[in-house]
């Protein structure tokens, strides 16, 4: 078993019966939606959930998991994703999937937003290894850009897949990612970046995260966030 795996098996074990569960992108969040569909068949355990995109959503629907639609839920009890990066005090980056939207709606409206990483997602600070993905109005972009510029960004538009279009998000926004200077404070610049119009969404999640698995040397380290009652 692999560590994404295996953080994503500890998991599913905090479902607990009648819950109604967010589910995340990307390969961490797959091992978690197999490892639920298992737990369902196996234990009869009563679960919906929600997914973040339209991958997690198929891969739900594949496996028999009894989804509701977010635009019908206006609560849920876990939100369980992985992350691109982790900061100490349980900041995170994500988006490069370009599902940021639909994620942060989920981690701001569940009980338990669950962070399932292996190590190698801890960094110093946000934006040390990838980018800073910003979903913009595709009418807003080059002003989004210039108030970035004041800021102290560098942002350049997102490539398609193929590099010979743009990518376009599943809500039909254009991907600005953004360096910034590695002293800027990640608190300070998601207070900023939340106060630019045009910007539909950011990629860092500030605030949001109750506890953070972290598989290492085959074993998961829980990590909660003091605000969150365990
Ligand atoms: C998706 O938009 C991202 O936020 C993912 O959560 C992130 O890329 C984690 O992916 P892996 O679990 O594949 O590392």
């Amino acid at each position: 078993m692999n560590n994404k795996q295996l953080v994503a098996e500890h998991a599913a074990w905090l479902v607990e019966d009648g819950m109604v569960v967010g589910l995340g992108t990307g390969s961490t969040a797959n091992y978690f939606i197999e490892a639920i569909a298992r737990r369902r068949v196996d234990e009869d355990l009563t679960v919906q959930v929600v997914a973040s995109s339209v991958v997690s959503t198929i891969k739900a629907q594949q496996l028999g998991l009894p989804l509701l639609a977010l635009e019908h839920i206006d609560q849920l009890d876990l939100y369980v994703d992985g992350a691109d990066e982790v900061t100490a005090d349980l900041t995170l980056l994500k988006g490069r999937g370009a599902d940021l939207v639909r994620e942060k709606l989920l981690a701001n409206a569940s009980d338990k937003f669950l962070v399932l990483i292996d190590a190698s997602k801890r960094v110093n600070r946000i934006g040390e290894n990838f980018p800073i993905p910003i979903e913009v109005m595709p009418f807003a972009w080059q002003l989004v850009q210039r108030s970035i510029t004041k800021l102290g960004g560098q942002a350049s538009l997102r490539a398609n897949a193929t590099k010979d279009g743009l990518a376009v998000t599943p809500h039909g926004s254009l991907v600005l990612d953004v360096n910034f200077d590695a002293n800027l404070d990640h608190q300070w610049l998601n207070d900023q970046l939340n106060a630019i119009p045009g910007i539909v969404e950011h990629g860092i999640f500030y605030g949001l995260t109750s506890a953070v698995l972290c598989a290492e040397q085959g074993q998961v380290v829980e990590q909660w966030s003091n605000s969150v009652a365990i």
